[in-house]
């Protein structure tokens, strides 16, 4: 088969390379080899679209692997404990036959199982999650391996959602080898955060996955781009990495336009630059600027045009009269934006946008770019 292409602007997929994300890889490593129960074991990663929370994710499951624990990967939507347990008994057993070939005695019945890790049919029926699950963690331990959940895009008012939050809170209170890790939206997971069966989430490890450095991104282009045999001038490279403002799905867009414009041996020059942020802007504001702001009212989406005009962080005070609302309103859509993930407040009294590009669309609208050529 062919190899894949290096630049892949998408949902979900698991990049060329996770670049920039050391401290989040580091806070999961952290997570798998701290001690069962402990809060280290349930990390919350939160980020807006195209932040590569589903990329990291996908590191964490190779993680988990690494580290001995079976890991299952799923959404948060109706069949997410049927996915929980499924995952755990198909990845499981392949584990368990790679781990250690022919396993004596394992394919024979344990308590509750008719062969390996498949329960009996009166199992089956009888037995509700939790005690499912605690039953494949403890079969699972006793081939000295662990069960680590991971579910992306995590919604409020969800009874699986608290179920799943119970059954892990009991049995991390037994001892059970067992990590939990989450994935959401901003707004979404302070909303999550308010539930009463899901508190104890506020003690879980938070990854805010914002934008990545520059020097990352740059170093990773510089890699990225002699692989695709293309050569680039170091203050293009510069001017490429500065433009995708540290946003994954950008460093994406911009590498894959880049790589696409040009072939084998040719050189990217500045003229392809400016064609490529085109093309990427306009994908970006299709895909990643119109949902985020979709939901958001049409007062919030005024807090963020009256922020637009500032160069860099805006003053809260400036927003405030700019807009002629009290002191009271500022605060509460000031707070409710930070909530959304679409805003930050890097100094008391300022505000700034996650992503600084968003200021543009606002200001400009959207991209007037012959459609068509994007994806
Ligand atoms: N750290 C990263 N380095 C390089 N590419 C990344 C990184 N994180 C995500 N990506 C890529 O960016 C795009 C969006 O990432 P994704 O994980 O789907 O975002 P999210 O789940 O937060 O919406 C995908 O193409 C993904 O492969
Ligand atoms: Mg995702």
């Amino acid at each position: 088969m062919a190899e894949p292409p290096i630049f892949r602007p998408s949902f979900g997929n698991k990049p060329d390379n996770l670049v920039g994300r050391e401290t989040a890889l580091n806070t999961l490593a952290q997570c798998f080899d701290s001690y069962p129960g402990m809060r280290e074991r349930a990390v919350l990663i939160t980020g807006q679209r195209g932040m590569g929370k589903t990329a990291l994710l996908l590191e964490a499951s190779d993680l988990a692997d690494s580290k001995g624990f079976v890991a299952v990967r799923t959404t948060c939507g109706a069949a997410l404990l049927n996915n929980i347990l499924d995952g755990l008994q198909h990845t499981g057993s392949q584990m368990i036959a790679r781990k250690n070939p022919p396993i004596k005695g394992f394919s024979a019945g344990a308590l509750g199982f008719s062969f390996g890790l498949t329960f009996t049919d009166e199992a089956r029926q009888s037995y509700g999650f939790k005690t499912k699950l605690g039953m494949i963690c403890e079969r699972l331990e006793e081939k000295y391996l662990g069960v680590a959940i991971l579910v992306d895009e995590v919604r409020p008012n969800s009874e699986a959602m608290r179920q799943l939050a119970t059954a892990y809170q009991e049995l991390a209170g037994d001892g059970r080898n067992i990590a939990l890790i989450m994935a959401g939206l901003p707004s979404v997971v302070s909303a999550l955060l308010e539930e009463e069966t899901l508190t104890f989430l506020n003690r879980a490890t938070k990854v805010r996955l914002g934008s990545i450095s520059e020097s990352s991104v740059r170093q990773y282009y510089s890699s990225a781009f002699s692989r695709s045999q293309r050569s680039i001038a170091v203050k293009t490279l510069r001017d490429a990495a500065a433009a995708t403002e540290g946003f994954p799905y950008m460093l994406q867009l911009i590498g894959y336009y880049l790589v696409s414009l040009t072939s084998e041996g040719d050189q990217i020059t500045s003229e392809t630059l400016d064609e490529a942020l085109i093309l990427a802007r306009a994908d970006l504001d299709e895909n990643v600027f119109l949902p985020m702001l979709r939901p958001l009212s049409q007062t919030d989406v005024a807090f963020l045009e009256a922020m637009a005009h500032d160069k860099g962080a805006s003053r809260i005070a400036d927003i405030q009269r700019r807009l002629g609302m009290s002191q009271g309103s500022v605060q509460s859509y000031r707070k409710r934006l930070i909530e959304a993930g679409v805003i930050i407040s890097p100094r008391r009294g300022e505000v700034c946008f996650v992503v600084p590009m968003l200021a543009d669309y606002l200001v400009t609208g959207v991209s007037h770019v012959p459609r068509g050529r994007g994806r």
